[in-house]
């Protein structure tokens, strides 16, 4: 045994025989080989077991459904406006389905005959400026119900109250998502040219506009007094557009019209033109 050591003092090798190098070789190709299979199985396994104690279809659905739910609002898609029905609903049942602060009740004839008597007009103008216990708009923003909107919601009430008035023409650029009757007259909108006319001016202004600029309600520079708008005009034309856009004070933005801002500023010019 130790003539072993002392033949090869300095080279000491496990490896003493042919076999034995053999060995070693496919020892050295096998091991990793081995530990790699083992690896890939262990990861395989663990990813497995971490997707929950149910790896079922419905736990895998749970899982990605922040992501695979998530909505894109385009900003720029044509808005889908609610009907009469829902808007009424929505804001109008909380004073109308009981006749609350002395609202006409829905659905009630006697409570509505004598208001349907000024016409469409006179109650949509009732509900854009408010009316006794009811404030304007009902307490919405143009963000919230557009003036169609509203319109629907009082053709809606109105009718069920005796009132045979047809569907309000939708906007012009919600036309097509929305199911508006194709005999309804056009609105203002849908006749403009690209650039409105001083003729929509005075239509955007009659339906919309008059109802505080004709009297000077809260504050709003009246039609053809020369004495309120003298000042503003002095500020240009492009502020007095401005204005009318973004809206000010009392007045909403764009008077509360649902239109384009062509039709607004048309109007603008239709009463300052009144006012020189
Ligand atoms: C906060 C309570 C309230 C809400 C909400 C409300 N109304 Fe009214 N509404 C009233 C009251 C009160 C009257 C009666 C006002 C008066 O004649 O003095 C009225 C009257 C009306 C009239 C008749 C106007 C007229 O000229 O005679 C219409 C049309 C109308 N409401 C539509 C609506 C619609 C459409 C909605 C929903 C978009 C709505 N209202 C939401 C309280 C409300
Ligand atoms: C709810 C009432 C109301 C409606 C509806 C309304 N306005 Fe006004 N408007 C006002 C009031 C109030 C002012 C004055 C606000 C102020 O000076 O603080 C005003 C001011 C203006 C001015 C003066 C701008 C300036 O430079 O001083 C213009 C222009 C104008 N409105 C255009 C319009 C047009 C166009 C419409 C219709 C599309 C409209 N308004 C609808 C209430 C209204």
């Amino acid at each position: 045994m130790s003539d072993v050591h002392n033949e090869h003092p300095e080279h000491e090798s496990p490896i003493k025989t042919p076999k034995q190098l053999i060995a070693v070789v496919i020892a050295a190709f096998l091991v990793p080989i081995i530990v790699i299979i083992l690896l890939v199985n262990f990861v395989g396994h663990g990813s497995t077991e971490s997707a929950g104690a149910g790896t079922t279809a419905e736990a895998i659905n749970d899982r990605i459904k922040p992501v695979a739910s998530l909505e894109i609002k385009d900003p720029n898609a044509p808005r889908v406006f609610k009907t009469g029905e829902q808007v009424y609903k929505e804001i109008c049942a909380a004073c109308h389905a009981t006749g609350a602060a002395g609202a006409p009740k829905y659905g009630t004839a006697a409570d509505w005959s004598a208001r349907i008597g000024q016409g469409f007009d006179g109650l949509m103008k009732s509900m854009l400026n408010g009316k006794g216990a009811m404030p304007p708009r009902a307490g919405s923003t143009p963000d919230d119900y557009t003036d169609y909107e509203l319109a629907r919601a009082v053709v809606y009430m109105a009718d069920a109250g005796g009132a045979k008035f047809p569907e309000p023409p939708a906007p012009a650029a919600a036309a097509p998502t929305t199911a508006a009757a194709p005999e309804a007259v056009a609105a203002p909108a849908a006749a403009a040219p690209a650039a409105a006319s001083a003729e929509v001016g005075k239509k955007v202004y009659e339906q919309v506009c008059a109802a505080c600029h004709a009297a000077g309600v809260a504050g709003a520079p009246k039609f053809g007094d020369k004495a309120a708008w003298a000042p503003r005009l002095k500020e240009g034309m492009d502020a007095v557009h401005n204005f009318a856009l973004k809206g000010k004070g009392v007045m909403p933005p764009k008077g509360g019209y649902a239109g384009p801002d062509a039709d607004v500023i048309a109007a603008s010019d239709y009463m300052a033109n009144a006012a020189k």
